[in-house]
């Protein structure tokens, strides 16, 4: 293992040791002002999605973007516990049997499976309008604008033109709602998952106020390594096992997907995901040393093995 990974791993499983405590404190039982009551069977089935797993790959991005412009990192990982909650409630309803219809997720039952799908579509909902108490916080940064732009960056990288855009490109291209209509895998990808991988690199330069020039490279370095990354699950459920993957293989073929993969073949999308890399790369190119850590980061993307 190279110095630099040997680094990048130490700080991931820090930053996903941080996040699961918490999360686990954000979900607890104790009511916040204004709330009424936190239902039993409502907070179970949030923390059954939310701690125990993951690679917290969206928290790792918010903190590392924010190290280099020097901000304090319970700020920032606060605002990646947010996005974590956004992404741990797109997962819950992505696996719902009306979405991708799937049994198994982190290695354990899916939410609906482990309960029911009323139960799972109100975690998910509660993950969700959680996210955005969160991001407001006070803690996050003191001037209320930084904190505005962060909360609308985030409504943006989760909403239409986001995460639930992309979300429903994707079943409309498996010919979910009549005829199958032609993909743009590209941009499907970069809505779907690349918008809530970027808001990670972006959430950096809000929070420290940044340069024009900074967040711009940042924004570049989020969407390449969005789009790798979404390439490289697409591989992986071709290429990978349910054990290492933690969720099933084969998946998507059976559901009749569009992906890089059955439009490029799998040498052709690996090609895609190295294009990607080096661009990634290059967009870091202005924070020299300071960039590291993020560039080990799309590597661990396009290397990994679940
Ligand atoms: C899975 O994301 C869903 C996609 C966007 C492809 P991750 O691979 O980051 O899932 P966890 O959080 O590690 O389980
Ligand atoms: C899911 O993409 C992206 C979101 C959850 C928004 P996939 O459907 O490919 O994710 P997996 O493979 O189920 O994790
Ligand atoms: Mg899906
Ligand atoms: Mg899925
Ligand atoms: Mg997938």
């Amino acid at each position: 293992m190279t110095t630099a990974t040997a680094d990048f791993t130490k700080r991931l499983d820090q930053t996903a040791e941080d996040t699961e405590a918490l999360l686990a404190k954000l979900l607890s039982d104790t009511l916040l002002s204004d709330e009424i009551a936190r239902p039993k069977r409502l907070m179970d089935a949030m923390r059954y999605s939310s701690l125990g797993g993951g690679k917290r790959l969206r928290p790792f991005l918010v903190v590392e973007s924010s190290a280099v412009f020097g901000v304090p990192r319970d700020a920032a990982l606060l605002a990646g516990a947010a996005l974590e909650c956004i992404h741990c409630y797109s997962l819950i309803h992505d696996d719902l049997p009306a979405m991708d219809n799937s049994d198994l997720r982190r290695g354990r039952p899916t939410l609906h499976k482990k309960t029911d799908d009323a139960t799972a579509i109100l975690a998910g909902d509660g993950l969700l309008t959680l996210a955005f108490d969160i991001v407001t916080r006070d803690e996050i940064h003191p001037d209320p604008t930084v904190r505005l732009l962060l909360t609308r960056a985030l409504a943006r990288a989760s909403g239409i033109g986001g995460m639930v855009g992309g979300q429903i490109l994707d079943l409309a291209g498996e010919g979910r709602f009549g005829d199958r209509e032609p993909v743009d895998v590209a941009r499907l990808q970069q809505m779907k998952t690349g918008a809530l991988l970027r808001y990670g690199c972006i959430a950096g330069a809000i929070l420290g106020q940044s340069t024009q020039q900074e967040y711009q490279a940042l924004d570049d370095y989020g969407r390449a390594l969005g789009e790798a990354f979404q390439i490289a699950d697409d591989l992986l459920d071709v290429e990978g096992d349910a054990a290492a993957l933690g969720k099933p293989a084969g998946a998507d073929a059976a559901l009749g997907k569009t992906t890089f993969v059955t439009q490029l073949g799998i040498d052709g999308a690996k090609q895609r995901v190295r294009d990607l890399l080096a661009r990634a790369d290059s967009a870091l190119s202005i924070f020299g040393a300071k960039g590291d850590v993020l560039k080990a980061a799309s590597r661990f993307v396009a290397d990994r093995k679940s």
